[in-house]
């Protein structure tokens, strides 16, 4: 486990580094114990200027066999080797020599699975951000860009499969069953990007013709025995290829691309060059196994690792600052991908639900940060919802601010500017100032000042003058060490919508500058007046999401009702209905926590029933707008002194009403939808399983709703209409005889099947209610469980931790004792994983006094314990701070 130097990294401190290794060959004698893996190292005087420079490498936990320079071995008395470091004080005069380590290390016992680790028996790594200074010593920082040539030497029956990134070159068996291969990757490539695999794994192979007519051969590697699982991937892969080349004129480098799926991995997926490595839970797939939502994900983290391949490998990020140059970027592409593929209006509401979930809370809480950081302890808590999808968000806004043309003539700049070369958001923005004129310096906030904006929003008409007006003023919360905000440039798309949802026209806007119905907000406070306005407009505001935002808007509840049926904007027609939704539940949050029964308004009730109804929408809208904010978005909205029973308590009490009201048309609703014809997972067929399994769920609170469930799960011919139908017996119907026989039928069915049985640990871990926490307890002692792989560990743990609100929170403390004792258990082997459970207390001040203090009590048990690693004493210390 990697010390806990206390050490804060700070933007302003970068400077390049004195040398350069322009050529890295590595050689591994692969071997579960003791892998030797020999470097050879060019290494170079930046510019060939004399220095009196050290050379210091990173290691990390490394042991050094043997250094040589130019072919001599190096005296003991020449280098200073720590398991942390390598340091020649004097290196050679010459503009250029060769350095060469021999280091060796463990798979077999590397539990972080960072470097070089073995899953089920496979070789492979996991080197972003700082994994390669465990495999060898080495200028570990992205802007140090070397040509790798990789030799892998294994016995051929432990490990038939040698890979690594860029062609293969060479391979070869010796007599005595070792056997050989060499790859050569031509492109330069940071560190962070080697990779290397190794074992018994089947292949699922494929090709595809570029657009300049080359021919790319495709392997997805599996488990023996899964390759039927990765054939939905290999689809995917294909329409991404082809999709960046159509979107954003990229095209394909090497002569292969290679996926892997490994069964332990830290996180989604790896872009590693022309050799992306996956989590399994992110390729394997039929209808039987995975759900409409796994169909889905796979599709859009093939396509995200896919379009690193320009955005993060031919340009990589200078610093780890500039994470966000490759992730948010990249996950804006994919996003554009899946909407192209799916379903637009339905992939914005959903990755706006996402956003709210994960970013604002971060961005409302103590780990806020901006979307290019300034400091950081430990670079691995920085992979978080801010960086990835606040980062999306900004590049979005970017097209939105300069239009689609001008937006894709920027990023045709910024690969031919930038390819080969490590860049900063500097470099990016640059381009688009280049390509459009514009000043984008305000703009820029959005990457360096943390925290969510505010708009509060009210609006008049007078009917005498025709004008309408918006008074709007924009604030900016202060968060951790940035007090004092700056005035940002925020794009608020709008449109004002008369009878019937026609757009109302105007003649002449003052007060901000308004373009293609995006107003411009840049100052403090803006007064907007349109004139010649004919009738009196419901204003629809944020459009589309055009800015990460939060609203404030002085409106009738009658336009919100009047949008979420007319507003011709699919996102802001959705959104009416949830702002709606969403002010029903606050306030009967507090009726439930003042000791009353919550009472509904019919309108609200019968608007769910039209829109369920509406065959005008797509099914998957549909589906979405029924789904009531989740407890958590209910919390986040009240903000403070959450009790999360009585939310719980508001929102059980609305889905009842809802599905009382509306029980015929919602029965006849689900009778018609009922699963008929050959499974397809294309996302029209997955929107009306969506919408049968979301009236479902309604229909279950009412009488002989169990019974309704069971039949649901007993004649699924699919994972989604199981794991949906097992949700609602396991949540609404804990105890019940159908849930029982349920929850042990699947287990039954899948017994074996890890991934799988990851659903039935979910599932259980998230039954509302106090006593789920004994439950969770006991199923870590399951078969399956293993506290080792972190599929297993954030099914079970995380899902509990991070979205049973009454379970986790519960009164007694019980959950957050029990999350303190397992997050250090974890830790003690993967600290990366540890960090990331941790980070579920992170909205703690947001609670009652009560919860508050014994959730506080939690986070300084976990602070006092001894040796921890850098990355958990980096969360909590900041959570506590
Ligand atoms: N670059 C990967 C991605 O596509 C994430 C890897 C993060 N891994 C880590 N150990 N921090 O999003
Ligand atoms: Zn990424």
């Amino acid at each position: 486990m990697r010390t806990d130097t206390g050490h804060v990294f700070k933007l302003e401190d970068y400077r390049p580094s004195d040398y350069l290794i322009p050529k890295t060959s590595l050689d591994f004698r692969l071997s579960p114990d003791a892998t030797r893996v020999t470097a050879l190292l060019t290494v170079e005087r930046r510019g060939g200027v004399a220095t009196s420079a050290p050379l210091v490498l990173d290691g990390d936990g490394l042991t050094l066999l043997g250094v040589a320079i130019d072919g001599h071995a190096l005296a003991p008395a020449d280098y200073l080797a720590t398991p942390d470091q390598l340091t020649i004080p004097k290196p050679p005069a010459a503009p250029r020599f060769e350095l060469r380590l021999e280091t060796e290390i463990a798979p077999s016992s590397n539990e972080a699975l960072m470097g070089l680790y073995r899953s089920s028996n496979v070789y492979c790594t996991q080197c972003e951000a700082e994994g390669f200074r465990r495999i060898t010593y080495f200028l570990d920082r992205p802007d140090i860009l070397s040509v790798y040539t990789v030799r892998i030497e294994a016995p051929h029956n432990e490990a038939p499969l040698l890979l690594s990134n860029g062609n293969p070159v060479e391979s070869g068996v010796f007599a005595d069953g070792r056997h050989f291969a060499v790859w050569h990757d031509p492109f330069p490539k940071p560190s962070y990007l080697f990779a290397l695999v190794a074992g018994a794994l089947g292949k699922v192979a494929g090709s595809f013709t570029t657009l300049s007519g080359r021919e790319v051969e495709l392997g997805i590697f599996v488990e023996p025995g899964k390759e039927r699982l990765a054939g939905y991937a290999m689809d995917a892969l294909k329409r991404s290829m082809k999709w960046d080349e159509e979107a954003f004129g990229r095209e394909y480098d090497l002569d292969v691309f290679n996926i892997v799926a490994v069964s332990d991995f830290n996180m989604g997926a790896m872009e590693n060059k022309g050799l992306n490595i996956f989590n399994d839970k992110y390729v394997l797939a039929d209808e039987e196994t995975a759900t409409d939502a796994d169909f889905a994900n796979i599709e859009a983290i093939i396509a995200h690792e896919y379009f690193h391949n320009w955005t993060g490998n031919r340009i990589t990020c200078r610093d780890w600052f500039q994470l966000c140059l490759k992730e948010g970027l990249t996950v804006y592409r994919d996003h554009e991908f899946s909407a192209d593929q799916r379903s637009r209006a339905v992939k914005r509401i959903a990755e706006v639900r996402t956003l709210r979930a994960h970013q604002f809370p971060e961005d409302q809480g103590p780990l806020a940060h901006p979307v290019r950081p300034r400091r950081y302890r430990e670079i691995n808590n920085f992979y978080t919802a801010t960086v990835y999808e606040k980062g999306s968000e900004v590049v979005r806004m970017i097209r939105t601010i300069l239009g689609p043309e001008v937006f894709r003539a920027g990023m045709d700049l910024y690969f031919e500017r930038h390819d080969g070369e490590a860049a900063t958001i500097e470099d990016f923005l640059k381009v688009f100032e280049d390509v459009s004129g514009r000043d984008l310096a305000q703009f820029a906030l959005w990457y360096h000042q943390a925290g969510t904006p505010n708009l509060t929003v009210s609006s008049s008409y007078n009917a005498a003058a025709k004008a309408f007006t918006l008074e709007i003023e924009q604030s900016v919360p202060p968060t951790p060490s940035e007090s004092r905000k700056r005035l940002m440039h925020i794009p608020l798309a709008f449109g004002l919508v008369g009878a019937g949802g026609k757009p109302i026209a105007w003649t002449t806007v003052e007060g901000a500058t308004v373009e293609d119905g995006v107003i411009h907000i840049r100052k403090r406070r803006h007064t907007v007046r349109f004139s010649g306005v004919s009738e009196r407009p419901s204003v629809s505001l944020n459009r589309g999401f055009s800015a990460p935002i939060t609203l404030s808007v002085q409106q009738k509840a009658d336009d919100q009702l009047f949008l979420a049926s007319h507003d011709s904007d699919s996102f802001a027609r959705w959104q009416a209905f949830n702002t709606l939704l969403t002010d029903v539940l606050i306030a009967a949050f507090r009726q439930v926590l003042g000791g009353k029964q919550p009472a509904f308004t019919v309108k609200l009730a019968e608007l769910a029933g039209r829109i369920a109804g509406d065959e005008a929408l797509e099914p998957a809208y549909r589906a979405l707008a029924l789904s009531l904010p989740s407890e958590a978005d209910i919390a986040r909205e009240i903000g403070k002194g959450i009790d999360p029973d009585a939310i719980f308590g508001a929102r059980e009490a609305l889905a009842l009403a809802i599905a009382a009201a509306n029980r015929e048309s919602f029965e006849a609703l689900y009778l018609g939808l009922a699963d008929n014809g050959p499974f397809t997972p294309d996302a029209a067929s997955a929107g009306r399983r969506a919408l049968r399994n979301i009236l479902l769920d309604y229909l279950s609170l009412l009488p002989e709703g169990a019974a309704l469930a069971a039949t649901h799960f007993h004649s699924a011919t699919n994972m989604t209409d199981r794991a949906a139908a097992l949700t609602v017996l396991a949540h609404r119907h804990a105890g019940s005889r159908q849930a029982q026989e349920a929850l042990a039928g699947f287990e039954a069915r899948y017994r074996g099947d890890a991934l799988v049985l990851d659903k039935w640990f979910l599932i259980q871990a998230g039954v509302p209610g106090p006593q789920t926490v004994d439950k969770v307890r006991a199923l870590m002692q399951h078969p399956a469980f293993s506290i080792a792989n972190p599929n297993r560990v954030r099914s079970l743990i995380g899902t509990f931790s991070s979205a049973n609100q009454t379970g986790f929170h519960g009164a007694d403390g019980q959950g957050y004792r029990f999350f303190a004792e397992t997050v250090l258990e974890v830790e003690k082997r993967n600290p990366q994983v540890a960090a990331r459970l941790a980070t579920a207390l992170r909205s703690w001040r947001s609670l009652e006094p009560v919860r508050q203090d014994k959730a506080r009590q939690a986070l300084l048990q976990i602070a006092n314990a001894e040796n921890l690693s850098a990355d958990l004493r980096d969360i909590v210390e900041r959570t506590l701070a």
